[in-house]
C-alpha cells in the first residue's frame, strides 16, 4: 500500500469523479458549472486530509543501525570522480595560498545527477533546479536490498564515529596523516536499518532529517535511491513518503565516501549526528519553515515578524489559517503557561503540491530580552504555530526563539540591547575530544562550562555548520556565536575538500545552513567562508564572495554576513563586499615582530588602522588570533625572552617529545602570543573583540608536530584540562575575578642551580613573588604588558608564592611548590550523578598526588582504569597531542601528572557505578557515580 493516498489515490479519485460528473452532465444536464466541479473536488480532498493524524511527531532513530566500512575495494556506486592526489603532504602552513581545482575526465557512470535534486529545495532560480534522470541506480546492490542478510555486520548506535577508536596511524607517510588527525576516516561505508510505518501513519508524509553525515551521504529506501547531500556539515532531509509500505519491513540503506585529504582537521566518519523520522499531516510547517526577527526592540515593547512556510503535499489546493501564539521559556527550555503574543490569523490558499510562505507581525509588551552572559540573560521565548484546514488541526510547530537588538557599531563595537558587548571569544572545531566527531549534547556544554569560567562569550564555529543542539546551548547559555560554513570555495587546500563540489552544491549548502540556524539568538554573524583563496584573484574572487554574499542576504537580511580574511588588504576587492570585517592574525599584525623576520609567507604590520580607514562605516574585529601553540604542563628552557616568537627548535620546541613550552610565547609561524594581542586591541580600541584560535585543542592540524594526533593550539587541551594560558585569559577577560597564576610547577630536580623564570597571569597589577619566604622583587604591569615575569629565578626545590595587588591593594595569590614523588592517585568527577539515557556522560578527571596529597604536575605514571557496575567506560586521554594509544583504551599513561575518563550508565540502568583507578607502586583509588 502506497502511504500517501492523498497524493496518488486522491488524484485517481478526482479523475473518476470528474469522469463520472462529465458522463452525468452529458446525459443529463449538457452543462456543469465548473465551479460546482471545483467545490465537489475539494470536498473529497478535505475529507481525505481529515481522517488523517495530524499531530506532528519527531521520532529518533539513534538506536538499532548495522554499520560495515569496507576494507577492500569499495563498490563503485560513487557519487562523482575525484581526482588523484599525488602529493599526500598535509603539513604545509595553515597561511599558505590555495590553488587552483584540478579537472578530471572520466568516463565512468555516477550517481551525482540523481543526488543533486535533493539541493532543489534551495536552489532559487527555477531553471537551474536538478531534473531526475530515468532509472534507480544502485536498485540491484545487496546492501539496499532488504532480505541481504547483515547479521555479521557492526550493531551501532548514532550519533557514530567510525574512526573514533583508532588506531592512529603512526607511520610516515600514512593514508591519513597528522593534519586530518592520524585516525582511520577515510573510505566507504553502509549503514543499514528497518524502519516500521504502522496504519496511524497513513495519509502523513515521512521524512528522515539527517543532522550530519561524514560525508558524501546516498540514501536507498526499499531498493529505491532517494537522493543524499555530499557535505558531511550540513542537515538534510529526504522525502520517504512515496516509498514506505506499511508494516515492519522498510530498509533504510545509507552509503557514506569520506574522502582522505578533505580537510585540514578531523572530519570523523559515520552519522555522527542525530537521525530523525518527521511524520506530519500532507499540510505542514515545511523543513525550517519559520522565521522569526524582532525590531524595534526597546525595554517597554518589540515588534514579532513572523513568516511561515506552509507546504501541501496533498493532491488539492488547500485554505489554510496559521495562528501562532508566543510563550515564554523557563531555565530548563520548558514553555511555561506566560503567553506573551499572539499573532493575527492568517490565511493563504496553498495550491496542490506547493509552499507558500505568510507572514504577521505582533508586538510584544515589556519583553525579557536575550543577551550574553554575564551582561544580560539568555531569554527565550517559543513560538506555537498551528495550521488548520477549515477546524481541523493540521500541524502544531515550535519555533525557539530570543529578542534582541544587535548593533555592529564601526567606534563602539558590537552593541547587545544597546549594551556594548566586548567579543571575548574562541574558535571551535566540531570535534569533542576523545568522542571524535560524534556529537554529545553533555560533552559540547562542558566545553562551553569550562570556556565560560575563562570568561569567554563568543564561540566561532570554524569552519562549518555545528550539531543543531550546539546552538540550543549555545542559546540556552548566552553565548555570542558567529556560524560558519566554508574553508574553501572555488580554490581548494587539500587536494579533495569542498572545492569539488562548490559549482553544485555552494547555493544549496549556503541556503541551507541559513534556514536552519536563522532563529537562533546566539548567532549574530554569518561567516560564509575562512581565508578562502579567492581573496587572492581580485576582481574574479570578490565575485565569487559577492555571490555567496547575496545568498546569505536573501535568507536572512537581519545578520551581517562576512568572511575572514588573512590575506586581503583594505585597497583589495574582497573586504568591500562584507558587512563586517573579520581579521584572522591582520589586525596584530602578521610575522611582523623580529623573531619572525626570518619566516616566509604573508607579513603585514598591524592592519587595523588601514582597515579602519578605509572602512570607516564597518565594524572591525578579529576573528581569529594567536595561534599561540603549547603542550600543558610542559617547559622548555631557556625561556625567550621577548613576548611573541614562533616555535622552533631553540624556541619553545621539544621535537623529540613533540612538545611546545607552555610558557606560553610560542606561535604558529603566522601567529602572536596572547601578550601581543592584547596590545593591539587595546591600542585599537574601536576593534570590537577577538576569537582566539583556538578555545580548545582538535583532533588534526597537530602544528608543528605533524607526527602527532592533535592541535597544541588550544587554551584547553584535548581533554579538557586548562592550559597555563587559560589563565592569562581569564585575567583579561574576567577582570573584577580575584585570581593569580603562577607557572611553570616546581619539580625540576635536573635544573637546581639553573636559571628557570617564574611567569604570572594576575588579574592584578602588581604582584611579589617569594622562594621560600624570600621576596624575589615586586613588579608592576607597565601599559600594554599582561604578564609578570621574573626571568632569572635559579630553581632549588622549595615553594614559590605570590602575592597579588590592584590599585595597590592586597588581590589574589598561588603557590606552587616541589611535591615529593607520585604516591596516590585522586579521582574528581564533573558531575557525580547522571542520567541512565544512553548520552549522559561524567568526565573524571585522575590526577597523580605525592605522599602528602600534593598534585604531582611532572608525574607520567601509567594509569589503568576499571569500571564496576551498570556503567561504561567511553573513552580515555590525557591532553598529550603526541599520545598515539587509543582514546579506547582503559589505560594511559598520565601526562603532565592527569588522566580523563569518560564514563556513560547502560541505558535504563540504576544504582551506583565505581570508577576504580590504579597504577603500580601507588595507592590506588575510587569513585563512585549515582545513576539517575
Ligand atoms: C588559520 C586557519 C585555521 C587554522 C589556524 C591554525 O590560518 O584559518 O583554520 O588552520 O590557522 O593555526
Amino acid at each position: 500500500m502506497c502511504l500517501r493516498i492523498c497524493g496518488f489515490n486522491q488524484r485517481n479519485l478526482r479523475e473518476s469523479y470528474a469522469r463520472l460528473i462529465l458522463n452525468h452532465s452529458q446525459m443529463r444536464l449538457n452543462v456543469l458549472p465548473y465551479v460546482f466541479l471545483a467545490l465537489f473536488i475539494q470536498t473529497v480532498a478535505f475529507d481525505t486530509l481529515s481522517q488523517v493524524n495530524s499531530s506532528r511527531q519527531r521520532i529518533s532513530i539513534n538506536e538499532g543501525w548495522k554499520f560495515y566500512r569496507y576494507t577492500d575495494e569499495p563498490d563503485k556506486l560513487i557519487y562523482d570522480i575525484r581526482p588523484e592526489v599525488t602529493d599526500r603532504n598535509d603539513n604545509i602552513v595553515a597561511d599558505s595560498k590555495p590553488t587552483e581545482s584540478v579537472a578530471v575526465n572520466s568516463s565512468e557512470s555516477v550517481l551525482k545527477k540523481w543526488i543533486l535534486p535533493t539541493a532543489n529545495d534551495f536552489i532559487k532560480d527555477p531553471s537551474k533546479k536538478h531534473i531526475r534522470p530515468e532509472g534507480d541506480p544502485g536498485k540491484d546492490f545487496p546492501f539496499v536490498q532488504k532480505d541481504f542478510n547483515d547479521q555479521t555486520w557492526e550493531a551501532v548506535m548514532l550519533p557514530h564515529d567510525w574512526a573514533i577508536k583508532g588506531p592512529f596511524y603512526k607511520e610516515a607517510n600514512a593514508i591519513v596523516g597528522g593534519g586530518m588527525g592520524r585516525l582511520p576516516v577515510q573510505g566507504v561505508a553502509w549503514y543499514r536499518k528497518k524502519i516500521e510505518v504502522t496504519r496511524a501513519d497513513k495519509g502523513k508524509n515521512i521524512y528522515l532529517d539527517i543532522d550530519g553525515a561524514m560525508s558524501y551521504t546516498m540514501v536507498w529506501l526499499n531498493g529505491h535511491l532517494l537522493g543524499g547531500w555530499p557535505y558531511g556539515y550540513n542537515s538534510f532531509r529526504l522525502d520517504l513518503t512515496p516509498f514506505l509500505k506499511e508494516g515492519k519491513d522498510n530498509q533504510l540503506a545509507i552509503r557514506l565516501d569520506n574522502p582522505t585529504n578533505a580537510a585540514r582537521w578531523y572530519p570523523g566518519g559515520g552519522i555522527y549526528r542525530n537521525v530523525w523520522l518527521t511524520k506530519v499531516s500532507p499540510v505542514h510547517v515545511g523543513q525550517w519553515g519559520t522565521f522569526i526577527t524582532s525590531n524595534n526592540v526597546t525595554p517597554a515593547k518589540a515588534m514579532l515578524d513572523l513568516s511561515v512556510e506552509i507546504e501541501n503535499s496533498s493532491a488539492a489546493d488547500q485554505s489554510a489559517q496559521v495562528r501562532t501564539e508566543v510563550f515564554l521559556l523557563d531555565k530548563n527550555n520548558k514553555r511555561t503557561t506566560i503567553k506573551a503574543a499572539v499573532f493575527g490569523l492568517q490565511k493563504a490558499t496553498v495550491p496542490k503540491g506547493e509552499k507558500l510562505r505568510i507572514a504577521s507581525s505582533a508586538t510584544i509588551n515589556k519583553p525579557l530580552l536575550w543577551g550574553p552572559q554575564p551582561q544580560q540573560q539568555p531569554n527565550l521565548y517559543v513560538a506555537v504555530s498551528r495550521i488548520y484546514v477549515g477546524d481541523k488541526l493540521m500541524d502544531e510547530y515550535e519555533t525557539v526563539f530570543g529578542i534582541r537588538s544587535l548593533q555592529f557599531d564601526p567606534q563602539k563595537g558590537l552593541l547587545v540591547n544597546g549594551q556594548p558587548i566586548r567579543m571575548q571569544g574562541v574558535n571551535q572545531h566540531h570535534d569533542l575530544g576523545a568522542l571524535g566527531a560524534a556529537f554529545n549534547t553533555r560533552a559540547a556544554e562542558r566545553q562551553l562550562e569550562i570556556l565560560r569560567e575563562m570568561g569567554c562569550n563568543a564561540i566561532r564555529l570554524s569552519h562549518n555548520p555545528p550539531a543543531p543542539e550546539l546552538l540550543d546551548l549555545t542559546d540556552k547559555m548566552g553565548f555570542l556565536v558567529i556560524d560558519e560554513i566554508f574553508d574553501s570555495w572555488e580554490r581548494k587546500k587539500t587536494p579533495l575538500d569542498f572545492h569539488l563540489i562548490f559549482p553544485d552544491w555552494s547555493e544549496p549548502d549556503t541556503r541551507s545552513f541559513i534556514r536552519r540556524d536563522r532563529n537562533h539568538p546566539s548567532v549574530i554573524a554569518w561567516s560564509y567562508g575562512n581565508e578562502v583563496g579567492e581573496q587572492y584573484t581580485a576582481d574574479t574572487g570578490a565575485l565569487v564572495s559577492k555571490r555567496l554574499y547575496d545568498i546569505v542576504k536573501e535568507e536572512d537580511s537581519t545578520r551581517p554576513a562576512t568572511a575572514s580574511m588573512n590575506y586581503a588588504k583594505p585597497d583589495m576587492p574582497f573586504p568591500a563586499v562584507m558587512d563586517i570585517m573579520s581579521l584572522n592574525y591582520q589586525g596584530e599584525g602578521i610575522r611582523d615582530a623580529p623573531a619572525y623576520q626570518h619566516l616566509r609567507g604573508i607579513r603585514t604590520s598591524p592592519l587595523y588602522p588601514a582597515f579602519q580607514q578605509k572602512f570607516p562605516d564597518k565594524l572591525i574585529y578579529s576573528s581569529e588570533t594567536a595561534s599561540t601553540l603549547s603542550t600543558r604542563g610542559t617547559y622548555v628552557f631557556p625561556v625567550f625572552d621577548g613576548f611573541s616568537a614562533p616555535v622552533g627548535d631553540s624556541t619553545g620546541g621539544n621535537p623529540k617529545a613533540e612538545e611546545v613550552s607552555a610558557y606560553e610565547l610560542y606561535t604558529a609561524a603566522f601567529g602572536a602570543s596572547p601578550d601581543k594581542v592584547f596590545a593591539s586591541q587595546d591600542k585599537h580600541p574601536y576593534v570590537a573583540g577577538e576569537f582566539v584560535w583556538s578555545g580548545f585543542d582538535y583532533l588534526g592540524e597537530p602544528t608543528p608536530y605533524y607526527s602527532a594526533r592533535s592541535s597544541y593550539s588550544g587554551i584547553v587541551d584535548l581533554a579538557g584540562f586548562k592550559k597555563d594560558r587559560f589563565y592569562l585569559y581569564q585575567a583579561r577577560w574576567l577582570p573584577d575575578l580575584k585570581m593569580a597564576h603562577i607557572l611553570p610547577h616546581w619539580n625540576w630536580p635536573d635544573r637546581i642551580g639553573q636559571v628557570t623564570p617564574v611567569h604570572v597571569f594576575t588579574s592584578g597589577d602588581e604582584a611579589e613573588l617569594f622562594l621560600d619566604n624570600i621576596s624575589l622583587g615586586r613588579k608592576k604591569k607597565a601599559a600594554y604588558e599582561y604578564r609578570l615575569r621574573w626571568d632569572n629565578v635559579v630553581y632549588k626545590p622549595g615553594t614559590l608564592r605570590v602575592v597579588t595587588y590592584k590599585d595597590g591593594k592586597p588581590w589574589a595569590s598561588d603557590t606552587v611548590a616541589t611535591t615529593g614523588a607520585s604516591a596516590q592517585l585522586r579521582l574528581q568527577a564533573d558531575r557525580k550523578l547522571i542520567k541512565s539515557d544512553g548520552k549522559d556522560l561524567s568526565f573524571i578527571t585522575l590526577e597523580v598526588m605525592d605522599n602528602k596529597g600534593a598534585f604531582v604536575a611532572s608525574s607520567t605514571s601509567r594509569i589503568s582504569f576499571e569500571i564496576e557496575g551498570p556503567g561504561e567506560i567511553v573513552a580515555t586521554d590525557n591532553g598529550d597531542p603526541a599520545d598515539l594509544e587509543s582514546f579506547a583504551s582503559h589505560e594511559k599513561n598520565a601526562f603532565s601528572g592527569m588522566v580523563l575518563v569518560i564514563i556513560r550508565a547502560k541505558t535504563g540502568a540504576k544504582g551506583v557505578v565505581k570508577i576504580k583507578a590504579s597504577s603500580p607502586g601507588l595507592k590506588p583509588t575510587e569513585l563512585a557515580v549515582r545513576i539517575q
